[in-house]
């Protein structure tokens, strides 16, 4: 059971690359915000910001040996890298709508070590920085989660073994409540008896908020669509990796997400993270 280690292994090596290119992601936000671009490969508004960025991950990620694939939300295709054994799938800017009225983002990394489409099973590390007052990077490894400072030369570890707190405090659920289906919106009516609303609308910034305080984030299946609105390879496998790993749960309503099998690159999924007592109750809620 090894957490990340600045400068350790080959998949140590990609981590310090994603850390090192965030910060340049960061540094440009400001002059990014006015600009605008066109749609993603999901349909959505994409911004200046999401392309440069994903520009930026590309580049600095190819330059690994043990790259083989880079693929991300921001693009169609995925990037040949040649015969690396691990194959990369960022979110490069999660929750970039925030960029306008400045709230937090993230960029959301998995690295797995079989072809894309793959398995959250198949990661071998994953994890997510945050750009919040400090940027701070989330690192999943061996069954370990470690925070880390990303703002000097070299990230700098905060907190050694990150688990979810036993008592959980809040919750956030995202989509159009009307689009919920009724079970699940039976559920939501009992937690928000028990336990605080904290949504902000980045995935990323909720997530680690969930880490901090305990409780449960989802994005459920919607009635408009029933896979809701995140995407496994990018968003959901890699932050149920994390949770699991730090000690908690996820569920696409009736499994691990670790387990789904993959159909496609820009495949969405209901995603539903967090203590392990309130995935047990949402999936008994969701039969
Ligand atoms: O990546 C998609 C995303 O921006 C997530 O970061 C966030 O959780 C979600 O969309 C917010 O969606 P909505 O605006 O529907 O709450
Ligand atoms: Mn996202």
């Amino acid at each position: 059971m090894t957490a990340y280690e600045p400068g350790g292994d080959a998949v140590d090596r990609i981590v310090d690359s994603i850390a090192e290119t965030a910060t340049a992601v960061r540094d440009g936000l400001a002059s990014d915000r006015t600009a605008k671009v066109g749609t993603n490969p999901s349909g959505e508004r994409q911004e200046a910001a999401d392309v440069r960025a994903d520009e930026l991950f590309e580049e600095a990620l190819l330059a690994h040996e043990g790259v083989g694939t880079y693929a991300s939300e921001e693009r169609q295709e995925l990037v040949d890298g040649g015969s690396g054994e691990y194959h990369i799938a960022l979110d490069p800017l999660d929750g970039s709508s925030n960029l306008r009225s400045n709230n937090a983002m993230g960029t959301v990394f998995g690295i797995y070590d079989a072809p894309l489409p793959a398995k959250g099973r198949d990661l071998v590390t994953a994890g997510f920085v945050l750009y919040g007052p400090i940027t701070t990077m989330v690192v999943a490894r061996d069954g370990v989660v470690a925070d880390y400072l990303i703002e000097g030369e070299t990230p700098e570890r905060l907190a050694d073994d990150v688990t979810l707190p036993e008592d959980p405090d809040i919750y956030g659920f995202g989509g159009f409540v009307p689009d919920w289906p009724d079970d699940f919106t039976a559920f939501a009516r009992e937690i928000e008896q028990e336990l605080k609303l904290r949504y902000g609308g980045a995935m990323i910034a909720d997530i680690n908020q969930l880490l901090t305080y305990g409780g449960i984030f989802a994005y459920p299946g919607l009635e408009s669509n029933p896979n809701g609105k995140l995407r496994l390879q990018f968003e959901g496998n890699p932050i149920a990796f994390v949770f699991e790993a730090a000690g908690g749960a996820s569920s696409d309503g009736t499994q691990s997400m670790l387990d789904i099998e993959p159909e496609g690159f820009h495949q969405r999924c209901p995603l539903h993270v967090g203590n392990t007592e309130l995935i047990e109750r949402l999936e008994a809620s969701l039969e």
